[in-house]
């Protein structure tokens, strides 16, 4: 199954594409950590790329498509994948939709997590993430067990550059738009679920799976 994940920054998108995976048995594919892994391996792209991520802008298109393509070429895609952070404008959805078609594929799923804006300030400036392994937690509404401390591999917690709270509005603000327009482009093609995502971790977890199930 082929499927995106959507929505503004600190949705939820992340923790609920862990169990996504695991389910469907496809590869996560999130270009927000493509980009940091290239910033973290010091690349070219990576450097670039963490110029527009630390000031909560976008990365270019012709940046994020091609290592979206690049993943997407990967033979783990064949039977299916999940996409998270990308697209997040009409031009990657439409660069995505030509990349598929010209494979005989297309997008069977766009689950988009909504959630009140207010909320969304306290999910990324609450957000920790394990330096180790990636593992995300949330100061209040999903802390480690030991503090600072990661529980799967007791990597130290850290906070994304990009989730200080100047920087965090900064993403809200430039994302809110192109969100509503993606939402639109996927709801007149049909394939838009809209979850309520301002509940709990496990009740949005089990909508999904339920929607995915059907
Ligand atoms: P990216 O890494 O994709 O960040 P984002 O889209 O801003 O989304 P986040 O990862 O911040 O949030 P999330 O929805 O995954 O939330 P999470 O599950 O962690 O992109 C970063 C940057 O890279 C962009 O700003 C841009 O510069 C660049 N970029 C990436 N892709 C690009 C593209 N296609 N084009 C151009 N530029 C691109 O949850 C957040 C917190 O809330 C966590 O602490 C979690 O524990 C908690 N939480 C989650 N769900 C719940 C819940 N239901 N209840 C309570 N707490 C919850
Ligand atoms: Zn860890």
């Amino acid at each position: 199954m082929n499927i995106i994940i959507l929505g503004l920054p600190g949705a939820g998108k992340g923790t609920q594409a862990k169990v996504i995976v695991e389910n469907q048995s496809i590869p996560h594919i999130s270009t927000g950590d493509l980009l940091r892994k290239a910033y973290k391996a010091k690349t070219a792209l990576g450097e670039l790329a963490n110029e527009y991520m630390s000031k909560g802008e976008l990365v270019p298109d012709d940046v994020t498509i091609g290592i979206a393509q690049q993943r997407l070429n990967e033979p783990d895609c064949g039977k299916g994948f999940l996409l998270d952070g990308f697209p997040r404008n009409l031009e990657q959805a439409e660069a995505l939709e030509k990349y598929l078609a010209s494979g005989g594929k297309k997008v069977d799923h766009v689950l988009y997590i909504q959630v009140d804006s207010r909320i969304l300030l306290e999910r990324l400036t609450g957000r920790r993430v394990c330096s180790g392994c990636g593992e995300t937690f949330h100061l209040s509404s999903h802390p480690p067990k030991v503090m600072d401390r990661c529980d799967l591999c007791s990597g130290i917690l850290v906070q994304r550059e990009d989730d200080r709270e100047v920087t965090v509005k900064e993403r809200l603000r430039v994302n809110s738009e192109l969100t509503n327009n993606l939402v639109h482009y996927y709801s007149e093609r049909g394939i838009l679920k809209i979850i309520n995502g301002s509940r709990d971790i496990a009740e949005v977890n089990k909508d999904i799976l339920t929607i995915l199930g059907g």
